[in-house]
């Protein structure tokens, strides 16, 4: 029996994340290579035309798995029946905006999705936040949707943690595939912590086999978390593949698990685990399985690593505490 389409809707369809990110989902790389999908494309009006460009250039791909484009300026019909929605499209900061400034003028773009995505979508909705405060903006979303289970709304840390992978191989001389068990705690910002202290290589721990807190502490940890202000310096824009590639590999892990003896890291609402407080979408070590996440338990966190995921973590309060204020959550 031939099988439903999944509806995806991505925001943001067509800025650059959205350029490199619709081949791969319309490829079969989101959800994997038996199942059909139905693009639903939301732009703001002035991009749309731009939107219908990238829909003529995914049509020219032949993609056997893509059932379907639609394109929209409303939040709403563009999340009507949606199964997966990807929230790539964001403000992005301006020169003399504040942090403030910033997520306030988010506010205005999630929580009308939010509410469309409670208003409309298929009940097993899934939500993946990627435009920026991605942690931040996932809490203004998932509070305007309370007929969803909140664990749905996610933030993506996928990015990080790939990229956290790539230094630790570097250094090692060692294949990505041969690192399990590294974990990235809290924001998607600059307070991140890529954490290798329970990473393991080729079976034995990392950390010893790196034998140098200090590259840890002073080179591994602000490479990684530095990594997108890097390739802004580089590029002149924002990392637009990579962060493409994350989402495919969050969204592909959550809904179709994650490999046995192993764990990544993705942001969605504490249930209070290591000290977080409940309901921060925070990032932690988790697996997930039968579509769900969940948070890999009783591991020891060392002095070092309490502090930078506690730092990171307040940085999370501050920003809901922000939002709280302003009324958007
Ligand atoms: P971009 O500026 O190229 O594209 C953003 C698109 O969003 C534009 O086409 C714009 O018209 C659209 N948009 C704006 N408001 C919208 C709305 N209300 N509804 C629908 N669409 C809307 O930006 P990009 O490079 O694609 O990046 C998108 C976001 O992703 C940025 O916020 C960026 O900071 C963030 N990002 C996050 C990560 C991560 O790891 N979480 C990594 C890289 C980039
Ligand atoms: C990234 O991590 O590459 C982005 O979040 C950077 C940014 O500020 O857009």
């Amino acid at each position: 029996m031939a099988q439903v389409p999944v509806n995806v809707t991505v925001t943001g369809a067509a800025g650059q994340i959205g350029y490199a990110l619709l081949f791969r989902i319309a490829s079969g790389q989101l959800l994997g290579p038996d199942t059909p999908v139905k693009l639903r494309l939301l732009e703001i009006p002035p991009a749309v035309k731009a939107a219908e460009g990238t829909a003529m250039e995914l049509d020219d791909c032949a993609f056997p798995l893509l059932k379907g484009i639609d394109i929209f300026d409303d939040a709403r019909p563009a999340f009507e029946g949606a199964n997966v929605g990807l929230l790539v499209g964001a403000r992005p900061r301006t020169k003399g905006m504040e942090r403030g400034d910033l997520l306030e003028a988010n506010g205005g773009i999630f929580k009308p999705q939010g509410e469309a995505i409670n208003a409309g979508a298929a009940d097993d909705v899934r939500v993946l936040v990627v435009g920026n405060p991605a942690n931040t903006n996932a809490l203004i979303a998932q509070a305007h949707a309370p007929d969803i289970p909140a664990e749905r709304f996610n933030a993506m840390m996928r990015l990080d943690h790939n990229r956290a992978l790539s230094q630790l191989a570097k250094r090692l001389g060692v294949s990505v595939t041969d690192i399990k068990k590294l974990a990235v705690w809290g924001n998607h910002s600059a307070t991140q912590y890529p954490d290798i202290t329970h990473a393991e290589v080729s079976g034995a721990g990392a950390a010893a086999q790196v034998g140098d807190e200090a590259w840890v502490r002073d080179e591994f940890i602000p490479t990684v978390a530095k990594r997108g202000a890097a390739i802004i310096e580089a590029r002149g824009a924002s990392s637009a593949a990579s962060a493409a590639n994350a989402a495919i590999d969050h969204v592909h892990d959550w809904v179709r698990g994650t490999p046995e003896g192993d764990w990544t890291s993705a942001a969605f609402p504490s249930d209070g685990s290591y000290g977080v407080p409940e309901g921060l979408i925070s990032s932690f070590p988790a697996v997930s399985r039968g579509g769900r996440w969940e948070i890999v338990q009783d591991l020891d966190i060392d002095a070092f690593s309490r502090e930078r995921i506690d730092a990171s973590v307040q940085e999370l309060t501050e920003e809901r505490d922000t939002v709280r204020k302003l009324g958007l959550i």
